[in-house]
């Protein structure tokens, strides 16, 4: 059988290059499209080194139809496509949302109807546990209603699945939403990893740039949260578990099993706090980490974690890593990459 080939959307990102190694090992071909703006060139070389392959990339912005187009015909032995391209800043969409809606559902709505056109039959979308808020019960399943989104970025994960659900109702194809918890860690080869440009709004990088000395220290938001040490809990999962996820639902909408449209949570289903993460931080790093306690972030939700028993039963997927495996190798990562952070951060300022 010839190999498939799988186009990815924001290929260079964070999920994306990960997604995009672990494609390469199950043996796909793999189209790259990514617009650059949130991710950087070096990264293709970084996954070349990873997965010792070599793939197609396209800096083009999937709303962009003529150049999709021209992607779609170059290759058009495309059996499926993963959208990661997408903004995911929190802040930044309350101020700019109409940027948000333009790139994310803009995008995914070009990239559905280049996908109609084509005749591609399979598609996974990035989705997040944004979509159920808080919780009145944990862990989270798949069947626990969603709460109106309380930022324009989580309502583009909101709409971008019931776009996605009334696309599939044609019968054209079939589609995954991935709802992850909070992905971090980085390549365990320390070559790829989270890259944020600036200050970093997201835990873990902020807490390896601190160790760094990048940062003077750590704010940690709220420590008056109902909670046992009363810092918030979320369900880190390492991001190559996630990148595997991903080989294993377009195998499955391949291989047309499964109905037209589905879902699945992407956690390990344990919750960590705050202060747990700094603990294990210093666990693996060997070194202690400086932080405050700060006001609660405004739109922080108390506690989520996943109930991630569809994905096994129906993936045959479990997360491997630890939360010691997800700082060791956002450390490990970091340190390579310290020259590099302090120039971006440079060009920021
Ligand atoms: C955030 C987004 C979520 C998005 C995800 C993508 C919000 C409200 N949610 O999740 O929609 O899908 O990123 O990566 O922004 N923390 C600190 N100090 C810091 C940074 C974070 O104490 O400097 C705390 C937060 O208050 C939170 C936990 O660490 O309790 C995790 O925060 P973060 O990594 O930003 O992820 P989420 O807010 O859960």
């Amino acid at each position: 059988m010839s190999k498939q080939t799988i186009l990815v959307t924001g290929g260079l990102g964070f999920i994306g290059s990960h997604t995009v190694v672990e494609l390469l090992h199950a043996s796909y071909d793999v189209v790259v499209v990514d617009n650059l703006n949130n991710s950087r060139m070096q990264v293709l070389e970084s996954i070349r080194r990873t997965s010792g392959k070599e793939i197609d990339f396209y800096p083009y912005d999937t709303r962009d139809e003529k150049a999709m187009k021209e992607v779609f015909e170059k290759h058009p032995n495309i059996a499926g496509v993963i959208h990661f391209a997408a903004y995911k800043a929190v802040g930044e969409s309350v101020a700019e949302p109409l940027k948000y809606y333009d790139n994310n559902i803009y995008g995914l709505v070009a990239l559905l109807k280049q996908m109609q056109i084509n005749g591609i039959k399979a598609m996974l979308f990035s989705s997040s546990c944004t979509v159920y808020g808080q919780p009145e019960k944990l862990p989270i399943s798949e069947q626990t209603p969603l709460k109106p989104a309380e930022s324009p970025y989580g309502n583009t994960k909101k709409m971008g699945e019931e776009i996605v659900v009334d696309a599939t109702k044609t019968g054209a194809f079939k589609a995954i939403s991935l709802r992850y918890f909070n992905p971090v860690g980085a390549h365990p080869d320390g070559f790829i990893g989270e890259l944020p440009i600036g200050v970093p709004q997201n835990l873990i990088p902020f807490v390896t740039q601190t160790a760094a000395g990048l940062r003077k220290e750590l704010s940690v938001f709220g420590n008056d949260y109902p909670t046992p040490d009363g810092t918030a809990i979320r369900d880190y999962i390492h991001v190559v578990d996630l990148a595997h996820v991903h080989v294993k639902a377009m195998a499955r909408l391949l291989n047309n099993e499964g109905p037209s449209y589905d879902v699945y949570n992407v956690g390990t289903g344990r919750g960590y706090s705050v202060l747990e993460v700094i603990e294990a931080f210093e666990r693996v790093s060997g070194q202690a980490l400086p932080y405050h306690f700060a006001p609660r972030r405004a739109g922080d939700v108390v506690q989520v974690y996943a109930d991630a028993n569809k994905a096994e039963q129906e993936l045959q997927w479990k997360a491997q890593y630890g939360i010691d495996d997800m700082l060791r190798d956002a450390w490990n990562f970091q340190k390579n990459i310290l020259d590099e952070t302090h120039i971006l951060n440079e060009k920021e300022s």
